[in-house]
């Protein structure tokens, strides 16, 4: 009897991009097969490219610091029919920049987005928050808490910050949404995003006749030769129009659904402020918001898991995963407010980890402070469920229906406990 040789193990299938399960914040349920059975999978996207999807912490850790791995162009990556060799570059933002012109950005940088600088602004940003809920509180009940609080924050603290006009949102917003949306071609992407860039153009050249207290005066007024170039500054102004505000504004969103649908995490966290900057660092290590969002792709061939990434190919390392892999987090998929130990990935890693994340977590911090201080009671509005994007892989809700007046039985005095006088004390970033 011929026996045949053993042949090589076949490499597992492509398989869709994984998804959250409807009307939910995720993660998609894959993710710990994933981890366990086949860490470096190669996943279909919707818009018909492969790339390689990396779940599990330490491979995560390593690929999103690692050189060999560039940030693509949205014109070079994902490959589109309509786009030649030779076209303009479209979205140029700071993620794309490399080498001295990156480096000269981000020394610029370090301090106005430095712990420090954060907690300097800290009370402002509590007055924004206060401000923001006074006009939410004063349009009544059951009201929308994502147009009326999570998503006008965060955008109105960067504008703060950055010296970036809130009242023009209505123009920069749809043409950020444009520039970055796969839903325009080519040319509308360039168009846009060449408005875009005349726009920060133009707030510059104020800035250098009317300086403010603001990031950009502070960037234009640095710019010199041998150091910053005022072309790096304008790409630092249109990564703050397409990527300042909107993680934020998910994250914060899906905080107070997860501190909401339990019930006693929101009245822990209320009648226990001393919770709330360990709370922080959970929250933004079980909300699985980036799932997949950052793309890289391989500038050489590079071997994982006996597998050969080409250059060329795309990679996702999916930091959403990487902070349930329960070989780092002890029962990964609780939100324990207590956690101790936390060296979540959620702002990335090495040359090009996130530059706003102390006041990410500062937004967090206040944002949340602010409604515990104002709603005692909040809860989700009875019979209004929130609306989720069920296509999309990052999710928070679109609407967030919340109520926040006293039930009967709590205005009797059941279980309830009265209402806090306002505190107007920051928390620690
Ligand atoms: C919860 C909120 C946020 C999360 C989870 C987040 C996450 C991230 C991550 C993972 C990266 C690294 C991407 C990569 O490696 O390619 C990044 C980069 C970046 N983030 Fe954030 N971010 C948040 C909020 C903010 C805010 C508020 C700002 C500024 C106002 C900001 C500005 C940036 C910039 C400019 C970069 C690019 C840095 C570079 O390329 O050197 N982010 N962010």
């Amino acid at each position: 009897m011929s026996s045949s040789p053993p042949q090589p193990a076949a490499d597992p299938p492509a398989i869709d991009l994984p998804l959250p399960p409807p009307g939910t914040m995720g993660p998609p349920t894959q993710y710990g097969w994933l981890r366990r059975e086949c860490p470096l999978a190669e996943v279909r996207l919707p818009i018909g490219a492969t790339a390689w999807y990396a779940t599990r912490y330490e491979d995560v850790r390593d690929l999103i610091a690692d050189p060999r791995l560039i940030r693509p162009t949205i014109n070079d990556w994902p490959p589109r029919p309509d786009r030649a060799a030779d076209d303009e570059p479209g979205l140029i933002t700071m993620m794309e920049l490399n080498g001295p012109r990156h480096e000269a950005l981000r020394r610029a940088l370090a301090e106005p987005f430095s712990v420090r600088s954060v907690r300097r602004r800290l009370p402002r940003l509590r007055r924004t928050a206060d401000g923001l809920l006074d006009d939410f509180t004063a349009a009544g009940q059951p009201g929308d808490l994502v147009g009326g609080f999570l998503e006008p924050f965060p955008l109105l603290a960067m504008c703060e910050l950055v010296g970036i006009p809130y009242e023009d949102r209505e123009y920069f917003l749809p043409r950020a949404d444009a520039a970055l949306g796969a839903m325009v071609t080519l040319d509308e992407g360039r168009e846009v995003t060449s408005e875009l860039r005349e726009y920060i153009a133009s707030l510059l050249d104020r800035k250098r006749r009317e300086p403010a207290d603001d990031v950009l005066t502070g960037l234009v007024h640095a710019c010199g030769p041998g150091t910053l170039d005022g072309e790096s500054v304008v790409t630092f102004g249109l990564s703050m129009l397409v990527a300042g505000y909107r993680t934020s504004t998910m994250f914060l969103a899906d905080a107070v659904v997860a501190l909401l649908t339990a019930p006693d995490r929101y009245a822990r966290l209320r009648d226990d402020r001393g919770l709330l900057p360990g709370a922080v660092e959970e929250l933004l290590r079980y909300i699985p918001v980036m799932n997949g969002v950052v793309v890289l792709q391989a500038v050489e061939d590079i071997e994982l898991h006996d597998r050969r990434i080409r250059a060329g190919d795309a990679v996702l390392p999916v930091l959403a995963s990487a902070n349930r892999d329960e070989r780092v987090f002890t029962d990964a998929d609780r939100l324990d407010l207590c956690r101790a130990e936390n060296p979540h990935l959620t702002f990335g890693r090495g040359a090009h980890n996130c530059i706003g994340a102390h006041l990410a977590r500062a937004q967090m911090a206040v944002g949340l402070e602010a409604l515990l201080d104002r709603f005692p009671r909040l809860r989700l509005a009875e019979g209004q469920e929130p609306a989720w994007d069920d296509e999309s892989p990052s999710k928070s809700p679109l609407t967030l229906p919340v109520s926040w007046h006293a039930t009967t039985a709590a205005a009797q005095g059941v279980g309830d406990p009265p209402e806090r006088p306002r505190s107007h004390r920051p928390p620690p970033p």
